[in-house]
């Protein structure tokens, strides 16, 4: 089979290294791929969002699947232009992936299907927004209701940060259209995990468990970013509450959706908090997680094409979907200053010295070659991720590979983890 994979990031990276173990695969494609990428699979300069390229290349070159990684070109409707080419696509349709483009038809969904989550009210109207948060006080969250590249959620700990908040979306337009509706949302603490699965709208098979580190400082301080580390399992999720996230979140969302009219195949990707035992959903997401894909394929022992074919002809039920029982670590290795300004073309060393360990793969996300050098090409540049037979041994052989690499400026949390041996 010939394989297109869609982005260039270090999730990318993980799927194109993952699909290039299958014995039914013949070559890969990745558009537009980066420096790691390149070694596995021929990269193609066309940008994730160009889907009218994408698919001309698609069928230019008689590609049998195409895998989509991040969530603009499945929003988009990437999927249901593809269809209609008949060439084979893995991924919600453009319906179904408004789960994730509108947190809007998200929250009225989850009301409709009483999916745990909490409370909120969507505004039109910036007057109304501000009203509404002075009535209700703070900590509260205000959303934009569109894509926002992760930037669109702010958690306010004051009512003056929440109204600066919702001026700067509605008024500023600091995200575009994305911001014309916002969501004000209940604030909830706890802990954060991330639970995917497959699904071919019928069928719901859960992957392992795993929690991400979105802001980028140590201790969780400081802004959030697209994720800095990720591991997986995640023992915050426990045999019960996994039960009760498929039973109370995961299935009745995945039918919820099909009685919408709006059949879900493909990843669905839960943002959970979880407080005393009780788990509530953050948001929807409708492709795979970065950098949580990175962790959770390491332990994915089953050929993962078959399974991507599966949800996509609806035969979800008879695949093989099993898991090595190994703990895995993803430490994001990123440019000084994100994810502020930060600077790119900064040479990276030691990358084949930590090729040299076992049970290690350097994930790349944004480099680029120059010259025959990698060098950094984005504010999240390598996701390294180890695997071994427990968390704090996969922590430590994963900060083994880190420390050998370096580039100026480069930055990482050193608590990666932490979190999970404080339930071992
Ligand atoms: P989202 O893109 O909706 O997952 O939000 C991004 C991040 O903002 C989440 O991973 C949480 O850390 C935080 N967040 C979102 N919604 C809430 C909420 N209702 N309460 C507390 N934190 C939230
Ligand atoms: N790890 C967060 C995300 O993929 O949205």
């Amino acid at each position: 089979m010939k394989i297109l994979v869609v982005g260039g990031g270090g999730r990318e990276h993980a799927l194109v290294w993952k699909i290039a173990q299958s014995n039914k695969v013949s070559q890969i494609f990745c558009a537009p791929g980066n420096a790691g990428i390149a070694s596995m699979a021929t990269c193609v300069p066309i940008d994730a969002g160009d889907i009218d390229g994408l698919l001309h290349f698609a069928l230019e070159n008689e590609i049998d699947l195409t895998v989509v990684g991040p969530e603009d070109p499945l929003t988009a409707g990437i999927v249901d232009r593809f269809s209609e080419h008949e060439l084979k696509i893995f991924g919600p349709n453009k319906a179904a992936a408004e789960i994730e483009g509108s947190k809007k038809f998200c929250k009225e969904l989850m009301k409709k299907y009483k999916i745990p989550t909490g409370d909120y009210a969507s505004f039109d109207n910036p007057d109304d927004a501000v009203e509404y948060i002075y009535n209700h006080g703070a900590p509260i969250v205000v959303k934009a209701n569109g894509l926002a590249a992760g930037k669109g959620v702010i958690v306010a700990r004051t009512v003056e940060e929440a109204e600066s908040a919702v001026y700067t979306i509605m008024k500023k337009k600091a995200f575009g259209e994305a911001g014309d509706t916002i969501i004000i949302e209940e604030f909830l603490d706890g802990e954060e995990a991330s639970f995917l699965v497959f699904t071919d709208g019928d069928i719901v098979i859960p992957m392992v468990t795993s929690q991400d580190h979105k802001p980028i400082f140590d201790g969780d301080q400081g802004p959030n970013t697209g994720g800095m580390g990720a591991y997986s399992p995640a023992p915050v999720i426990t045999d019960g509450l996994f039960r009760r996230i498929m039973n109370d979140i995961m299935i009745p969302t995945v039918k919820g959706m099909s009685a919408e009219g709006r059949k879900y195949r493909g990843i669905l990707y839960a943002g959970l908090m979880i407080k005393e035992g009780i788990p509530r959903v953050l948001e929807f997401n409708a492709r795979f997680g970065d950098p949580e894909t990175q962790p959770i394929l390491m332990r994915l022992k089953s050929d993962i094409v078959p399974i991507l074919e599966a949800c996509i002809s609806g035969h979800l039920a008879k695949a093989m979907v099993t898991w090595d029982e190994n703990p895995s670590v993803c430490v994001v290795m990123a440019s000084g200053g994100y994810p502020g300004k930060y600077e790119k073309g900064k040479i990276i060393t030691g990358l084949d010295d930590a090729a040299e360990l076992e049970q290690v793969m350097v994930f790349h996300a944004g480099t680029t070659s120059n010259n025959g050098q990698v060098v950094t090409n984005g504010g999240r540049v390598l996701g390294v991720t180890a695997i071994d037979a427990s968390i704090p041994a996969a922590i430590d052989r994963c900060y083994q590979a880190v420390k050998l690499i370096s580039w100026p400026g480069v930055q990482y949390r050193t608590d990666i983890g932490k979190k999970a041996l404080k339930r071992l």
